[in-house]
């Protein structure tokens, strides 16, 4: 069997990096930019740590900032007009994984105009054209949309996530500055390196792990064990958001080429039916579900205990994965994530709502472990 392994084409790190983008604009022989980014992160002044650095060289942008968490068709249509007016040949993308899958939805729109109602980009579409080029800033270290070849809009009609997977819209940089975090609130911090702890996790017991991706997310564990609670703690410490920045992004190199699970495909519904933070409906789910998966995976689960510090020296196989399960709950308590559905204001009545969206949602065959609805349905009312 072929393996595929798609990455960016260069990839900068290191706090202060964002200084390499208008030599990265001028080696691509760019001209314009449309800034694509959000309302939170220019009030917060965290694009402007971008847009000064196109200032100071004076490259000319515009910026598109009507995004929101959770980003919509919508909001890719109206980004696509915002393209096509201001005569830019390039896109920025500076922030979290919402500003970088929209994006991702301009630049295949703008160059692939037959899917310009965007709802038929879900799944895998056929797109002859690469995307616009996009250079990737993010500012939360989760998603790793940056290095992704995936990326994730609600088609607000039926209320649904569309994870859209596609090579050509992979960022042709990325630009991984760690002093674009700081600002990032608690709260967000957890979230978002919950979602790339799950975005570890998954990558690594997914169906099609195999030798290089397990490299990858075996080393992200590792660091965001270590780094997550340094980051919600002490937020201006460079360590902790150094570590996060690096390991979201590893992490994101191997499950954008392997895929995910079923967190991720229960997750998406959340986000789309109630507008729960990616991250938070995540780190909810995550221990639940690797205590449904761990009859397929004792032996992976050890290695995850391990990996995440856990000494399971005299500890049976058995003992050894229930310890990564405990060692993942464990973390997300410490860094504040809730632990139940109710505490979102879920209710046992939208449960089979959520399911009908998760059985059907393009992580979910991924999963290790084959699920059905009714399975699905007891899943969440476990987490209630
Ligand atoms: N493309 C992929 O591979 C991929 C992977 C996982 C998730 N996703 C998608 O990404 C989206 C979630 O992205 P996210 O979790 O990065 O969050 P986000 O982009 O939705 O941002 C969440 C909030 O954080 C704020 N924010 C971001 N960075 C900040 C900073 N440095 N300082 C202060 N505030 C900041 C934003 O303004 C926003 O209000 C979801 O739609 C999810 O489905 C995509
Ligand atoms: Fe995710």
């Amino acid at each position: 069997m072929a393996q595929r392994f798609i990455l960016n084409e260069v990839s900068y790190f290191g706090a202060g990096c964002r200084k390499e983008l208008p030599a990265v604009l001028k080696r691509l022989n760019l001209h314009k930019a449309l800034v694509a980014t959000d309302k939170g992160l220019l009030k917060v002044g965290t694009a402007k740590m971008v847009t000064d650095v196109l200032d100071e060289a004076g490259f000319p942008y515009e910026i598109y900032s009507e995004i929101k968490p959770n980003p919509t068709v919508t909001n890719v249509k109206q980004g696509v007009e915002a393209f096509k007016k201001s005569g830019a040949d390039c896109l920025i993308a500076i922030g979290g994984g919402s500003s970088m899958d929209t994006a991702k939805g301009i630049g295949i729109v703008s160059n692939n105009p037959e899917f310009s109602d965007v709802v038929s980009l879900e799944g895998c579409a056929p797109t002859k054209n690469k995307s616009v080029p996009i250079i990737a800033l993010p500012t939360t270290a989760g998603t790793g949309a940056e290095v992704t070849i995936n990326y994730v809009i609600i088609d607000e009609e039926r209320q649904a996530k569309m994870v859209c997977v596609d090579p050509n819209d992979i960022p042709a940089v990325a630009i991984v500055d760690p002093e674009l975090m700081y600002t990032l609130p608690k709260g967000l911090t957890a979230a978002t390196g919950m979602d790339a702890l799950t975005h570890a996790i998954e990558g690594y017991i997914t169906k099609g792990a195999w030798v290089m991706s397990d490299m990858y997310e075996l080393q992200a564990i590792k660091m965001i064990a270590e780094n997550l609670p340094l980051a919600v703690e002490e937020p201006t410490n460079p360590v902790g958001r150094e570590g996060m920045a690096l390991a979201q992004y590893i992490a994101a190199q191997a499950f954008s080429n392997v895929g995910l699970g079923l967190v991720h495909g229960m997750a998406h519904p959340m986000g789309s039916l109630f507008d729960i933070p990616h991250g938070v409906a995540n780190a909810l789910l995550l221990p639940t579900i690797m205590e449904f998966n761990m009859p397929k995976c004792i032996e992976k689960f050890g290695v995850i205990a391990k990996t995440m510090g856990v000494d399971i020296t005299g500890m049976t196989a058995e003992q050894a994965a229930q310890a990564a399960v405990d060692a993942v709950r464990a973390l997300s308590i410490k860094v504040g994530i809730p632990q139940h559905l109710s505490d979102l204001n879920i209710k046992e009545e939208n449960i089979p709502a959520l399911a009908a969206q998760a059985i059907a949602d393009v992580c979910t065959p991924g999963n290790p472990r084959d699920v059905t609805e009714a399975e699905i349905i007891e899943l969440y009312k476990k987490v209630l």
